[in-house]
């Protein structure tokens, strides 16, 4: 059994961490933040992630999870630390660091104060050449070095089901530059299935930035062909499901709707763009995929305009104000925007997300909340569908007769039955 020291106990450390204490490891989760680390420490996770209460319930029972406020004697106590801070991007997308270097400070002196031979294994995303430029300095202006390990291994999972795919990945990376640091990390996963690809740091640093920018892409295609078939009068549904008969398109994440957010696939692009522009090439197709996205949420309010001409005194239902269905998290929801403009054509908005009510009003509050999706529709002369909440399968076209005073659904996320739909005016992107 393993010490492991995670520090940040967002998403990423608090799902890593019960992923390693259920398979035996002993874990101590750190951060800086303590409230969070209080609510932790009662058993209750501070974000929604299915099964991660229940699971950190059952590791702390077992006495193999503690969280902590003092990153330095975590570390101290562990044979491995992990690195899983934020790395938030600004707008021309450099990388915001300071989260980084705080917590590689911490670590290093836990690292001087401790005994034996400490992995650190950085986890956040960063840009290529993070780990040796800017980690291993900071380390060695406190610690010995002989007595640490560096490697990177980005993490891969998804809002939503994140302890499943950090349970069940689809590959591990290790980037390290000595092979005694990569069989550190590797004699962790050896139990997993997945394939375990070891390169060097700045290849692994890579291959996290380059997964998204892919899967941004593939959803911003998506939306392309499905604007260009809205144009053509033709079904996005039928085009996509036989273009990608094609062994070499595979048909997942590709479902057309009003543009990719969340905290990372946007972030992580800009990123992309940012350093690459720096260095000397400025990445042109990924530059579009942003520029795409950041208007991509305006088909919706386009398709209404066109059911209703003027928004002004309109009532509409914004229902799903997380970035996508299944979590609480409003960063870079595509909800945020479409909420401003329908404000800023003198409509009323009335919103509904079963898990992201309170985060939402923190960004606009001029927002009515609904705490059921028929209260949201009620009186209302039109609804958006933002994102793909659980709540909407199965509804039909009398789920929005019923309550809505004009019965127009704009589905910006292909989110309904279509042939369920019959008797409203239901439009959806592509
Ligand atoms: P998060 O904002 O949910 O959590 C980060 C945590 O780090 C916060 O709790 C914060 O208080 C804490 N923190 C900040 N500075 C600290 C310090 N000096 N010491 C200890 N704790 C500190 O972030 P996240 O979503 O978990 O993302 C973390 C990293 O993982 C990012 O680089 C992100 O790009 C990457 N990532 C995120 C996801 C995801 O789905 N959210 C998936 C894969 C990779
Ligand atoms: C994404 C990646 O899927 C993860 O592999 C990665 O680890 C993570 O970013 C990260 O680096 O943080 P996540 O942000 O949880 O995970 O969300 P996704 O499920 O990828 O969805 C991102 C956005 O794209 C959402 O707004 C979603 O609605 C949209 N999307 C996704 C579409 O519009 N169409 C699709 O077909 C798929």
């Amino acid at each position: 059994m393993a010490k492991i020291a995670i520090v940040g106990a967002g998403h990423v450390g608090l799902v890593t961490g019960v992923a390693l204490a259920r398979d035996g490891q002993e874990v101590t989760c750190a951060d800086v933040d303590s409230d969070r680390i209080s609510l932790i420490q009662q058993g209750v996770v501070p974000f929604h992630e299915p099964g991660l209460s229940e699971g950190l319930r059952a590791v702390q029972r077992k006495g193999l999870f503690e969280a902590t406020t003092d990153s330095v004697e975590a570390v101290g106590k562990s044979d491995y630390a992990f690195l899983c801070v934020g790395t938030p991007s600004t707008k021309d997308g450099a990388m915001n660091a300071e989260y980084l270097r705080a917590a590689a400070h911490d670590i290093a002196m836990g690292v001087a104060k401790g005994t034996g031979q400490k992995a650190i294994v950085l986890k956040s995303t960063v840009v290529p050449g993070t780990t040796e430029g800017i980690i291993r300095p900071i380390i060695l202006e406190t610690a010995d070095k002989d007595a640490f390990l560096l490697a990177v291994s980005p993490e891969f999972l998804r809002e939503g089901r994140a302890l499943a795919d950090a349970e069940n990945p689809d590959r591990i990376v290790i980037g390290a530059e000595t092979k005694s640091a990569a069989r550190r990390v590797r004699s962790l996963y050896s139990h997993l299935g997945c394939p375990i690809i070891e390169t060097d740091t700045a290849t692994a640093e890579m291959i996290k930035l380059a997964a998204n920018a892919f899967l941004a892409t593939k959803v911003g295609l998506a939306n392309e062909l499905a604007n260009l078939c809205d144009t053509f009068g033709v079904s996005y549904d039928q085009v996509i499901s036989a273009v990608t008969l094609d062994k070499r398109l595979n048909p997942s994440f590709l479902v057309p709707g009003v543009g990719f957010g969340g905290s990372c696939l946007p972030k992580d692009v800009r990123m992309l763009i940012g350093y690459g522009t720096q260095g000397g090439y400025k990445p042109r197709l990924l530059e579009a995929v942003l520029a795409q996205n950041e208007v991509q949420y305006m088909r919706s309010i386009d398709l209404l305009e066109e059911e209703l001409t003027d928004l002004r005194g309109k009532r509409i239902a914004l229902l799903g104000l997380a970035f996508k269905g299944g979590t609480d998290d409003v960063r870079e929801s595509r909800a945020i925007p479409i909420a401003e403009t329908l404000l800023a054509k003198g409509a009323s908005v009335v919103g509904y997300d079963g898990l992201a009510h309170e985060s939402f009003l923190a960004q606009v509050p001029e927002v009515e909340m609904a705490y059921t999706i028929p209260e949201a529709l009620s009186g209302s002369h039109g609804c958006i569908i933002q994102a793909d909440l659980p709540e909407l399968e199965g509804l039909t076209a009398n789920d929005f007769l019923r309550t809505m005073q004009i019965p127009i659904v704009i589905d910006g996320r292909s989110a309904l039955d279509p042939q369920l739909m019959d008797g409203i005016r239901y439009r959806r992107i592509g």
